[in-house]
């Protein structure tokens, strides 16, 4: 059955990115993979349009679709609206909502061609291959009741940090399943030393190992997690934590490899339905430049095949691609380095796709 696949370029360099992994996706069409693409609007892009971040008819589409390519949302030129729910990242939050998206997969890896980027030392980073599965629609981020009220003659804020067991139950169950198909280590962070929902977090953790015996169990508390993650990040595979938690600690394992340009993610659904994006933003200081790194926007494209479409010969066939350029020594701006070539977005998109059609 043909499956539907929504591109929404969004704002900044999103449009730009999101072009070369179309050209990409139009490479894998020709090759067999049966999908049709459309393309929609969100965010800033759509707020100019229809005055909604998340029209409904792109909502609609989201809906239909098996999985979705994002580039980015958001930029200055929206910051100015006083309507917070009319504001671009509103739109990619109604998305995650709305398709219930609670797998966040968030890999940091070190490609050995670009250690020397890393803020660590590179023997420290290279190849580094970590997958940090965070949970995206629960915890304190969305915990009820919230607010900042007068108590007792001054303000108080407050959230609430719950996690159900059911909750901890499918993003464990997403975890030790990558764990199998990985590196058989999974590492679960949390702070159960303080926290009652993490206490539960951990229970359902043990409870559900037996079932993964291939799967080496441990548990970190979140600050000693951020510690052993710049001291020896390679002892980790997967690394499975809450929201709060897993925003931190993948933000920090995204800088361990030193370019942010390279780093794909994936959020899912228990059906498989799932949004495909890089980790960076809309980078409205280089918009418009065509200089932007189209390769995490690539690499999405790639955990869509592996994730969403079931096609992981096509998804090792872009990363090969992708490590093949390198090799080459092409490098867009943000991890250009002596001795290297400085190329632009649409030449990396044409080189990575020349790759791809010699594998
Ligand atoms: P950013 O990731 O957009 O940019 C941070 C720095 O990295 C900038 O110097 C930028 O030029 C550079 N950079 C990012 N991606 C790059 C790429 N592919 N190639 C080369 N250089 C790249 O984060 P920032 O500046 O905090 O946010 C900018 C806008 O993006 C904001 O409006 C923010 O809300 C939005 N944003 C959107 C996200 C999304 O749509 N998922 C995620 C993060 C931020
Ligand atoms: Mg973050």
């Amino acid at each position: 059955m043909t499956q539907k696949i929504l591109v929404l370029p969004g704002d900044g360099i999103g449009p730009e990115i999101t072009a070369q992994a179309s050209r990409i996706l139009a490479a894998c069409q020709a090759r067999g993979l049966d999908v049709e693409v459309e393309e929609g609007l969100l965010g800033g892009a759509a707020y100019d349009a229809h005055g909604e971040p998340l029209p409904a008819e792109t909502l609609e589409k989201a809906k239909a679709a098996r999985a979705i390519l994002l580039g980015a949302v958001g930029g200055p030129k929206w910051d100015k609206i006083e309507d917070l729910s009319k504001r671009p990242e509103k739109g990619l939050l109604g998305v995650r909502k709305q398709l219930g998206l609670f797998g966040n997969l968030r890999p940091a890896i070190t490609y050995p061609q670009l250690a020397s980027a890393s803020s660590l030392k590179p023997e420290l980073v290279a190849g580094l291959d970590i997958m940090i599965v965070r949970e995206l629609t629960g915890g304190i981020y969305f915990g009820q009741p919230r607010g900042i009220e007068e108590r007792d003659g001054e303000r108080v804020g407050f959230n609430t940090y719950v996690y159900s067991e059911s909750e901890i139950e499918r993003i464990g169950r997403v975890a030790f399943e990558m764990a199998q198909k990985r590196g058989k280590k999974l590492c679960s962070v949390d702070k159960a030393n303080v926290l009652e929902v993490t206490i539960l977090w951990r229970e359902v953790m043990e409870r559900l190992a037996p079932e993964y015996p291939d799967v080496e169990l441990s548990h970190l508390y979140v600050d000693n997690a951020a510690m052993q993650l710049v001291r020896a990040p390679k002892q980790f595979d997967v690394v499975v934590t809450g929201n709060m938690f897993g925003d931190i600690l993948s933000d920090a394992a995204a800088m361990l490899t030193g370019s942010i340009g390279m780093l794909p993610s994936a959020s899912l659904n228990e059906s498989g339905q799932g949004m495909y994006e890089p980790c960076h933003g809309s980078a409205p200081d280089i918009a418009g430049q065509g200089i932007a790194n189209p390769l995490a926007t690539i690499l999405s494209v790639a955990m869509m095949l592996r994730y969403s479409l079931d096609e992981p010969a096509l998804a090792q066939r872009i990363e090969d691609a992708v490590g093949k350029v390198l090799d080459d020594g092409l490098r867009t701006a943000d991890i250009a380095s002596e001795g290297m070539r400085t190329v632009s977005t649409a030449e990396m998109g044409d080189a990575v796709l020349a790759a791809f059609e010699r594998m």
